[in-house]
């Protein structure tokens, strides 16, 4: 059997293209979800890929969650993807403390929940590889994201402090941070503030989910053993980091 691969919000945009990646590449791959039930049938349908809903800022749950997971695939996780994120854009001197709130839970306590809950098994194994999906937003800042460039900055110094703790019990923790990528969330940014972030991209467009897949493919493969602590910058050299 393949290693078991777990990938937070797995069912949509870039999570969904690694839960396939990893699923074509062998693994026995289980994607969460929060709250779109009907995406995440469809996928699981499309698929054949196992598909389990919390939420991932309740540290509680992914404890009950992940357990889960285990029972009904037959081992523990050996590959974690903490890829599930939310925005809530607002200018700082409009935003709510909930629109703060929700982000950080998300996007960044849910990377503390998720290894915390599986580093046991992975140290004691010997074995784990752990890839936190960044931003190009947390490494540049971006206008009405103070919240979401704090979370996706946050999860590159929780990588790095990770990936020390880690190095000398076969366990590697790499980020990988994508720039604006062809997504419902990018979708969602107003038309006119789009086409302008589009016009500084150098190659020319949005990035693909896939391109994103294939490098978090290769970051859990066994041949990327001696790279851990890094972030690997995706974005069409809209920011060279
Ligand atoms: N750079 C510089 N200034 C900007 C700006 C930018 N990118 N965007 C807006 N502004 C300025 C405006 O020109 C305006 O300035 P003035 O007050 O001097 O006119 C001011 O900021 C406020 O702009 P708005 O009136 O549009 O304010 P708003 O409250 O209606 O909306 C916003 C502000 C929420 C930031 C909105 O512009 C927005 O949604 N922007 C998109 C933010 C974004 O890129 N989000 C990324 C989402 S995708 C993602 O996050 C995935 C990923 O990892 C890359």
């Amino acid at each position: 059997m393949g290693r078991i691969a777990i990938v937070t919000g797995g069912t949509r945009g870039i999570g969904a293209a690694i839960s396939r990646h990893l699923k074509d590449g062998g693994y026995v791959v289980a994607a969460t979800y929060r709250g779109n039930e009907s995406s995440a049938n469809a996928f699981r349908v499309e698929t054949g890929i196992g598909v389990y809903k919390w939420d991932v800022g309740d540290y509680a749950a992914c404890e009950a969650g992940v357990r889960g997971i285990e029972k009904d695939l037959g081992g523990p996780a050996e590959i974690l993807v903490n890829n599930a994120g939310i925005t809530r854009d607002a200018m700082l001197h409009k935003m709510a403390p909930s629109q703060w709130n929700e982000v950080i839970a998300t996007d960044l306590s849910s990377c503390f929940n998720m290894c915390r809950v599986v580093i046991g098994s992975m140290r004691e194994r010997g074995f784990g590889r752990i890839v936190n999906i960044s931003s190009i937003n947390g490494q540049k800042g971006q206008v009405g994201q103070t919240n979401y460039a704090a979370a996706k900055a946050g999860i590159l110094g929780f990588t790095k402090a990770l990936a020390l703790e880690t190095a000398s019990k076969g366990i590697t923790v790499n980020a990988v941070a994508p720039g604006y990528i062809a997504t419902d969330m990018v979708a969602a940014v107003p038309k006119e503030v789009l086409v302008k972030i589009e016009a500084q991209i150098p190659i020319g467009r949005l990035g693909q989910a896939d391109e994103i897949a294939r490098v978090v493919k290769f970051l859990v493969s066994d041949e990327a053993r001696f790279i851990t602590g890094s972030t690997v910058t995706v974005n069409g050299g809209q920011y060279m980091a």
